[in-house]
């Protein structure tokens, strides 16, 4: 992908975005629309995925027809808002690999702690996009790319429903290289690190914690 940040402004998404956004929208049509818009930005983050041909047959004649080359992918969801939008997207790309990393944010220091990292082998060899709802402080996103790096992806893109201007920046500066697909870029984090207007807590939202 050429650009740090895509925006993906389909009319499509934008307006499921905004449902979502409502904060009178209930558990289930959430999930649902996330499952949706999931799928819709899926596309976008596959779009430049390279191609060969295949010989088919047709009822009229036989063609070379365009097929994946085969790249394998891993969808990576960091937990445990990730875990909404990798359900939409697997039914798009059902042979993809699934890893999960886990981080929680330790209250004295601040810094994000891991306490689950499980992610398909070959790692080196497949595109990797990681799967975070909301890209807010960029903390737990950087701290989750850095773990990817470690377990030796070299490509890597990272994939958002709602992305802050502070976590942009933050993943720009930790990782140039990870380039960022995202439904919509907010104003700005409030002092609770909530993206605003943001739709609230993602997690909390789609699993009905709250
Ligand atoms: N995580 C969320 O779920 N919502 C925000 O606004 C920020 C981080």
């Amino acid at each position: 992908m050429k650009n740090h940040l895509t925006v993906v402004d389909h009319p499509l998404v934008q307006h499921k975005l905004t449902l979502m956004r409502e904060k009178g929208t209930s558990t289930a049509v959430f999930r649902q629309l996330l499952r949706e818009i999931s799928q819709l930005l899926a596309y976008e983050v596959t779009r430049e995925l390279p191609m060969t041909t295949r010989k088919v047959e047709t009822p009229l004649q036989e063609m070379d027809a365009p097929v994946l080359a085969g790249r394998k992918l891993a969808l990576v969801s960091i937990l445990r808002a990730g875990n909404g939008l990798l359900d939409g997207m697997l039914e798009l790309i059902p042979s993809a690999r699934v890893g999960f990393v886990g981080l929680y944010r330790d209250e004295e220091t601040l810094k994000p702690v891991q306490y689950y990292f499980k992610v398909p082998t070959e790692l080196n060899d497949r595109l990797v996009i990681a799967v975070d709802p909301m890209l807010a402080t960029g903390n737990s996103s950087a701290a989750a790319i850095d773990l990817l790096k470690e377990a030796g992806a070299t490509d890597i893109r990272f994939l958002c429903l709602l992305a802050a201007p502070e976590g942009v920046a933050r993943m720009k500066e930790a990782h140039p290289d990870v380039p960022i697909v995202t439904a919509a870029l907010d104003e700005r984090l409030n002092e609770k690190g909530y993206i605003v207007p943001g739709l609230g807590d993602a997690g909390d939202r789609m699993f009905g914690t709250k």
